[in-house]
């Protein structure tokens, strides 16, 4: 069994995700982890906030809450919503940990020595009113390509350009809304990603090779463009500082590192936070994950598209230049976006679901499986609240939900509490039992190849075969003429709802569990929580259907999905806004 190492692109700070976040990034990743754990595989999935930069320290100041304070509120209020959604993180750090103040120092070090960072003079935008430097977002103006008002230092937020500070038309802090600023000349440090070109392409040629078209054709761009040597210092508060050892001078002027230098090295400062929290005298082995581990592990990258260029190309840059033997990325699963009705999500204009209000909505697993059906893969994909309410009707309340009732309803009033006996298993079963196993087959290819929408629609073929074999048999008829042969589809069908459980349990958690607890109450095989280690099944276990014996008690669930209706889709159109507004 191989070891696989997880991450999904470290949330900023600044605020609840919306649902287009976790579609990108920390569901599908928690999806595989979960599978790949359930099959017995060892897993480290690690994720953490991405604390540092200029957007931590504007959201801080806008909140009145020193930087310390805000991120670490925040840190909590995330942590607290990914837990709704079921995410098993096996650690969820904080890139402002002193791991990665660690891990971001050695890299810098290392990197030094080698001779691939060096300090250089620049000129930053200066506003004498605040005192200070004014980096990326601390600075707005008018973008001088596309005329909108409110472009960023770093950014134009209307056309996406990325812009140079000193470029912008009107410029003002975003501080004070000074216009008095001026240009100075300030030493910073620069990764010479330029003479690390060369080693970038052969990895990125050589590990590319694997990866979907989405990741290594934004890969081969940058490259193609070139790797140009980037200022990794800024002039902030908050961000892990230049170690005063090596670069005194700069320390002393307070530079830290840029968000986006420490926030890849946060995975492995993650790791070992992670490998801290053990506890009880015992070690975790970190090291064993991210150093010398090429061959021995298997690492896969879940982000969104903006973000494969840094992981794709600087990540391993930063990684190549210290000489040491890191860890690096085996599989990159990029994303595009998740629309609101074809636009953006957005807070300040009320567009759009966050993962707090989603939660209180709704359960999550109504979220994880719209989410992975409607992943956005091979191209944008918009939520809209009728393709939503559509889906979940359709395969969650309609296939499964109503499969389970079904089943257990009929089969507790003609049968009572225990799984009934009847005849042995004939050819209708025999042909049931051949179709789960090429499905569960097929299901497993597609994750395996990390094809979320495959994956969710091979999910949905298997519990559609058992709707489909219930209606072959009807035992509803059955029971009038002969009670075995309905007893004998009845007790199939549980064994059905068991393997649900089981293959399930990486999309809709919560739901598995629920479907596992139907046959708890009883010894043996019904016993197990699905989303335990090596809880997956073979082809055939999965073709066997015989998992749960004649005289197992069980219970029947609540109802398990609950249908949204056209009253409830117009409410949160309403509430959440529609696009059009
Ligand atoms: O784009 C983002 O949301 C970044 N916070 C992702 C960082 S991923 C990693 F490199 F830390
Ligand atoms: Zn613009």
């Amino acid at each position: 069994m191989a070891r696989h190492l997880i991450t999904s692109a470290l949330p900023y700070i600044n605020g609840i995700k919306h649902l287009g976040n976790m579609a990108g990034s920390m569901l599908p990743a928690d999806v595989y982890a979960r599978y790949l754990r359930q099959r017995g595989h060892e897993v480290l999935y690690i994720c953490a906030t991405d604390e540092h930069g200029t957007p931590a320290e504007l959201a801080a100041r806008a909140a009145g809450l020193p930087v310390a304070e805000f991120c670490a509120r925040q840190h909590e209020a995330q942590r607290a919503v990914y837990d709704g959604f079921g995410l098993r993180f096996d650690h969820f750090g904080r890139t402002s940990s002193a791991r990665n103040t660690e891990m971001t120092q050695h890299f810098a070090r290392r990197l030094k020595e080698r001779g691939f960072i060096e300090e250089r003079a620049t000129r930053q935008v200066y506003s004498p009113a605040d005192g200070r430097f004014l980096p990326d977002r601390y600075i707005a103006g008018t973008c001088p390509y596309c005329g909108y008002e409110a472009a960023r230092g770093d950014q134009c937020e209307n056309c996406t350009r990325v812009l140079e500070p000193t470029g912008l038309l009107d410029a003002r802090s975003a501080i004070s809304g000074s216009t008095d600023l001026e240009v100075r000349e300030t030493t910073h440090l620069f990764l010479l990603q330029s003479r690390l070109e060369k080693e970038v392409a052969a990895f990125v040629e050589e590990a590319g090779a694997r990866w979907p078209a989405l990741a290594s054709s934004i890969a081969g761009k940058w490259l193609t463009e070139g790797l140009l040597d980037r200022a990794i210092t800024r002039d902030l508060e908050w961000g892990v500082p230049v170690p005063a050892d090596v670069w005194p001078e700069l320390a002393a002027e307070g530079k830290v590192f840029y968000v986006w230098f420490d926030a890849p090295i946060g995975y492995i400062g993650a790791t070992r936070e992670w490998a801290d929290a053990a506890g009880g005298g015992e070690e975790r082995d970190w090291r064993s994950w991210w150093y010398a581990s090429e061959g021995t592990v298997r690492y896969t990258e879940f982000m969104g598209k903006d973000n494969v260029p840094f992981h794709t190309v600087m990540f391993p840059a930063t990684e190549l230049g210290t000489g040491e033997p890191w860890k690096k990325v085996d599989q990159v699963k990029a994303f595009n976006w998740l629309t609101y009705y074809g636009g953006k999500f957005s807070t300040s204009r009320n567009r759009g679901v966050f993962g707090d209000a989603a939660i209180e909505l709704l359960p999550a697993d109504y979220w994880r499986y719209f989410l992975t059906a409607a992943a956005p893969e091979s191209d944008d994909a918009a939520f809209s609240w009728e393709l939503f309410a559509s889906v979940v009707n359709k395969d969650l309340a309609d296939t499964l939900g109503n499969f389970v009732n079904r089943v257990l309803t009929f089969s507790r009033r003609r049968f009572g509490d225990e799984v009934p006996g009847g005849h042995a298993a004939g050819d209708a079963e025999r042909r049931l039992g051949g179709e789960m196993a090429r499905l569960l087959a097929a299901y497993e290819e597609q994750l395996d190849a990390l094809q979320f929408r495959k994956a969710a629609f091979a999910l949905r073929a298997l519990w559609s075969a058992g709707n489909a074999y219930l209606d072959e048999k009807a035992p509803w008829q059955e029971i009038r003429t002969d009670p075995d042969a309905a007893a004998l589809t009845l007790r199939t069908a549980m064994n059905l709802i068991r393997l649900y459980a089981v293959v399930s349990a990486p999309v809709i958690p919560f739901t598995a569990e629920a479907l596992a607890g139907v046959f708890a109450s009883g010894t043996g095989a019904g016993a197990d929580s699905p989303a335990s280690a090596g809880s997956w099944v073979t082809a055939e276990e999965a073709g066997a259907l015989d998992a749960i014996r004649p005289g197992t008690p069980f219970t029947v669930p609540p109802v398990l999905f609950t249908k949204i209706g056209d009253d409830d889709v117009a409410a949160y159109r309403e509430r959440f806004g529609d696009g059009g507004a």
